[in-house]
């Protein structure tokens, strides 16, 4: 496994990917993520859950899977730049990405609605990030006039790479439940994901039922129409009308699932559990997974795997308001006795 993580997607799974043995290859050595076995959540679930840790990609979320094929492709068809619209986690990869194949890198936020350590990085790989004056939805539009009218290479969840490299995750979890999957819990927001998803399985022959799960405040796919002002706390998944929308609702019904809503506060709940009986810390949006698997059960389902798709560091101010604080002390050993037993 830990060979197989530092030689990248591209490299493993090639046969199963657009890319021929010559072509570059941009990559950080995403993939290979841990698997975990969730010892209580199994317990209250009545099931065996798995954790799919794709916080631990090189820049803390699952776009790195997606963004080594959008960006390797880029550079085959000869692009100087990359540009993506984001909620934070696709900036913050194509912004390393870019770095490491030498490409500038533009990205539109929404102004002050991503998390800081996203922004961070983003900045820190060079990219020029656009604050815009608007959300998720109005920047993707946007960017997709922009990359048709300039030889700039989109690259959102609707350039067909991402969703290759994204359905990597897919031959993963099967390799390593060898072959025996029943269900999927995962978080949507612009709907690539559970899109990437169910390629991979149909590719691999496998139909485990796809569960997944939208923020109360932006869960178009649950209500059958765009949310216009969508709001939640888990801003990765802020979206009102997914790009990938039919696609999802497609992968949903085939494989016999469903896309439902969890509230901020069920989110929030499940983040905790994670962080303090797992020892798993994701961001908001990751644990919505989690929320809707205790929420409404996986109908069922003996095995199953939830999807933690980016890391919780990204997004400290949400973590810090959800914890306790810290305990000051002096310095002297009465003191730090007092406080360490006390
Ligand atoms: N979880 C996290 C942590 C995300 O960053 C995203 C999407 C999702 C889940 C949902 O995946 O969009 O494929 O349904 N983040 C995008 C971004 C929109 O710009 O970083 P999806």
């Amino acid at each position: 496994m830990s060979q197989a993580r530092s030689v990248g997607v591209i490299e493993r799974f090639r046969d199963r990917l657009p890319f021929g043995p010559t072509d570059p290859v941009v990559t950080l050595g995403e993939g290979g993520t841990p698997l975990v076995l969730a010892e209580r959540l199994s317990e209250r679930v009545g099931a065996e859950v798995h954790l799919k840790l794709e916080g631990t990609n090189p820049t803390g979320s699952f776009k790195d899977r997606g963004m080594t094929c959008a960006v390797s492709a880029a550079v085959r068809e000869g692009a100087q730049a990359v540009i993506c619209a984001s909620t934070g986690n696709t900036a913050a990869s194509a912004a390393a990405y870019a770095a490491k194949a030498g490409l500038r890198g533009a990205v539109i936020v929404p102004d002050g609605k991503i998390a800081t350590g996203k922004l961070a990085q983003a900045l820190v790989h060079g990219a020029r990030v656009i604050a815009l004056r608007g959300n998720f939805d109005t920047a993707l539009e946007l960017v997709r006039e922009l990359a048709a009218r300039h030889p700039i290479a989109l690259v959102n969840s609707v350039n067909e790479f991402r969703l290759e490299g994204q359905k990597t995750a897919a031959f993963e979890l099967l390799e390593d439940l060898d072959g025996r999957l029943d269900a999927l819990c995962i978080p949507v927001g612009n709907a690539g994901n559970i899109t990437a998803y169910w390629k991979g399985f149909v590719e691999a022959g496998a139909a485990p039922r796809l569960f997944g799960f939208q923020a109360a405040g932006a869960a178009p796919l649950v209500n059958g129409a765009p949310v216009k002002d969508p709001e939640t706390v888990a801003s990765a998944i802020r979206i009102g009308n997914p790009a990938r929308w039919e696609e999802a609702i497609d992968a949903m019904r085939a494989s016999r699932g469903a896309i439902r809503a969890v509230t901020d506060d069920e989110i929030l709940s499940a983040y905790r559990l994670l962080a303090a009986t797992e020892g798993v810390f994701c961001e908001p949006a990751s644990a919505a997974s989690v929320a809707g698997l205790l929420k409404y059960g996986a109908d069922g389902a003996e095995r199953i795997a939830c999807v933690l798709t980016g890391h919780g560091l990204k997004d400290p101010d949400v973590a810090l308001e959800q914890v306790g604080a810290v305990v000051p002390c002096e310095p002297q050993l009465r003191a730090i006795e007092r406080a360490v037993l006390g």
